[in-house]
């Protein structure tokens, strides 16, 4: 799985879709390939390495095209193994993202039929069973390989004797077509479309689509059979620019700075002075039905189940509603009870992480209400869940994500006030959060203003093989967050403990060699958090102490880093925005690629 790109129109194919690659590359990958289908044919070249490696063989023209960019699942990453994988007999080339549960069974019985497989892929079994069966049409062919397939799929499909398409298909892995003029375009994510056309359909599991130079047709693959389906077009409000990282040196320096101004967008429109509450219109609540709710239960995947902790906190603060966060990959395996009075919220960035999505379904089919936390507009978990709140964080391409993680803390502070103020939260508390929030984006600018001081703390952080990164209460997703963004780019052994518990096995780790990060803000546990850092400097660990400017850290020893203090609801996301800060640094001294951690992808839509 990684990245799809197809072409079909009147230019060369093959240009435009190592181009769409290329913007796909954040994503994470260890090989590239491209097929083309004209005059001579269908030609396929691909490799290990980068987009920028390829080499095109001579007369490599066709004006329909796909291309991948792969990140390894089954087998090395090599040569052979890269996408577009072709049938035995030449004629067919496909690509995939996603995983085929049942490969190895479709590999047996290919075996048996005396196909010689020459990858160790899960995809090359999709290329001969398109080849081997018998339907009249590319569309019944694919149909037909599908219906042989166990598992996740997002794939496009060429073949020699159908000259003038592209065949797709989804199955939990998405795929966005994109309209042009006298041209179709498709991609796995918007970063590949963007520059040619912003007017978009959405493909949803269980559908097709043939794309031609003309237009595009949608199937719903339902009981075997292929019924043709409208399809809604939208043309979206993005800037192409925003996906560039312009005069930055990485796509995450830029979104880190990029959070006041994320920060400004998704409060917009949303504050009611009057009535000292939020107005989102995107619930599709109404007051008895949000009174109703007895129980909060958000999901999400890493940093964005961290926030999701953060979120559940504020909620239960200020709505008094029990709630608590759960990772979504999980969530599903346990036979989860879904009660009819709980407010379940799965928060995504991208809204295509497969293990959030199943929650969803899940959380669904068992009669649940899910709202959805989400960046990416149109994407499978905001339209799977129907209702929510949009983050508005702009697109984000760094795989280590910092300005939608504060969007979705910002979203949950939103949703908290809402539900608060249905409640017994009093209008001078709304209004303290208003004003509180009104103040983020400009606090969020002093922190960045003082990114030289913390660079040259991360300096030193950066020589550690290990860290602590702890806190207590609001302060224990902060070290969470803080330990994931640390360890994802400076690939530092980083690990997060609630200060309370140090004392009860951690604090055996602590020597001068190991340094801790802890989380102190002003607030009703600041003289016992203090007091369980006496006990880390008192065995040498060296101590930086992210803090508010209030707090007297007396006689401890240790570097501090101010960050200015909010309501003590909203404080955890500005001492997270110090935290990134630090890692960004620290992975960039170690000489790191920024944007593409090694090992990680994007969006995660493999379970
Ligand atoms: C960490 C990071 C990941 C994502 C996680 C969920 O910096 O980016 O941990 O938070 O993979 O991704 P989304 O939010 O797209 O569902």
């Amino acid at each position: 799985m990684c990245g799809i790109v197809g072409y079909v129109g009147s230019q060369q194919a093959a240009p435009l879709i190592l181009e769409g690659l290329t913007r796909l590359e954040h994503r994470g990958y260890d090989s590239v390939g491209v097929a083309v289908l004209g005059a001579g044919g269908l030609r396929v070249a691909k490799q290990a390495g980068r987009v920028r490696d390829l080499e095109l063989p001579k007369r490599f023209a066709g004006r329909v095209g796909i291309g991948h960019t792969r990140w390894a699942t089954h087998g090395p990453a090599n040569d052979t193994n890269a996408h577009p994988h072709v049938s035995a007999d030449g004629a067919v080339a496909v690509v995939h993202n996603g995983i085929i549960d049942n490969a190895a069974a479709l590999r047996a019985e290919l075996v048996d039929a005396g196909v010689e497989l020459t990858s160790d892929t899960d995809t090359e079994t999709l290329a001969h069973l398109v080849a081997r069966s018998e339907a009249d049409s590319l569309e019944g062919k694919v149909r037909e390989a599908l219906a042989q397939v166990d598992g996740t799929y997002g794939v496009a499909v060429m073949h020699a004797d159908f000259l003038d398409r592209i065949v797709v298909a989804r199955n939990g892995s998405p795929l966005i077509i994109g309209v042009g003029e006298k041209e179709m375009h498709v991609a796995s994510d918007l970063a590949a479309l963007v520059r040619y056309t912003t007017t978009v359909a959405h493909l949803d599991d269980g559908e097709m689509a043939t794309l031609t130079a003309s237009g595009f047709t949608t199937y719903a693959v339902a009981g075997g059979q292929l019924g043709e389906k409208s399809k809604a077009v939208t043309t979206l409000d993005i800037d192409p620019d925003s996906y560039e990282a312009g005069e930055h040196s990485s796509y995450m320096h830029k979104e880190i700075l990029e959070q006041p101004a994320a920060t400004e967008r998704v409060l917009r429109g949303r504050l009611d002075e009057r009535f000292a509450t939020a107005h989102l219109g995107g619930l599709n609540m109404d007051a008895r039905e949000t009174r109703a709710i007895r129980r909060v239960k958000i999901l999400g995947c890493g940093s964005a189940y961290y926030v999701g902790q953060m979120g559940a906190s504020m909620i239960e603060e200020l709505a008094r509603i029990p709630a608590d966060a759960e990772a979504a990959s999980e969530f599903r395996y346990r036979n989860p009870v879904i009660e009819p009075d709980t407010l379940y919220v799965a928060v995504s960035q991208s809204g295509e992480t497969i293990d959030t999505l199943l929650a969803v379904q899940e959380i669904k089919r068992k009669g649940g209400r899910v709202i959805g936390l989400v960046n990416v507009v149109g994407s499978a978990v905001a339209r799977e869940c129907g209702s929510g709140i949009y983050l508005h964080a702009g697109p984000e391409v760094a795989v280590a994500s910092t300005k939608a993680l504060t969007n979705m803390y910002v979203g949950f502070a939103l949703l908290a006030l809402h539900l608060g103020r249905v409640r017994d939260l009093s209008i001078s508390d709304g209004r303290r959060l208003i004003e509180g929030l009104n103040r983020l984006p400009s606090q969020i600018e002093e922190i960045l203003k003082h990114e030289d001081a913390l660079r040259e703390v991360a300096g030193r952080l950066a020589d550690a093989e290990s860290l602590f990164f702890v806190g207590r209460v609001r302060g224990y997703p902060v070290a969470r967050e803080g330990a994931q963004k640390f360890k994802e780019i400076s690939y530092r052994h980083a690990e997060a403990y609630q200060t309370s518990e140090l004392k009860h096995g951690p604090l055996a780790l602590i020597s001068p060699d190991v340094p801790t990060v802890a989380i102190v803000p002003d607030d009703e546990l600041t003289d016992r958090n203090v007091g369980a850092l006496h006990e880390i400097a008192a065995r040498g660990g060296p101590l930086v102490v992210v803090t508010h400017p209030t707090v007297d850290l007396g006689e401890l020893a240790a570097t501090r880093v101010d960050v200015p203090a909010n309501e003590v609801e909203l404080d955890p996301i500005l001492l997270t925005i110090s935290l990134q800060i630090l890692a960004y640094h620290a992975a960039l001294k170690l000489g790191h690629d920024i944007d593409k951690p090694r090992n990680l992808a994007k969006s995660v839509t493999v379970e």
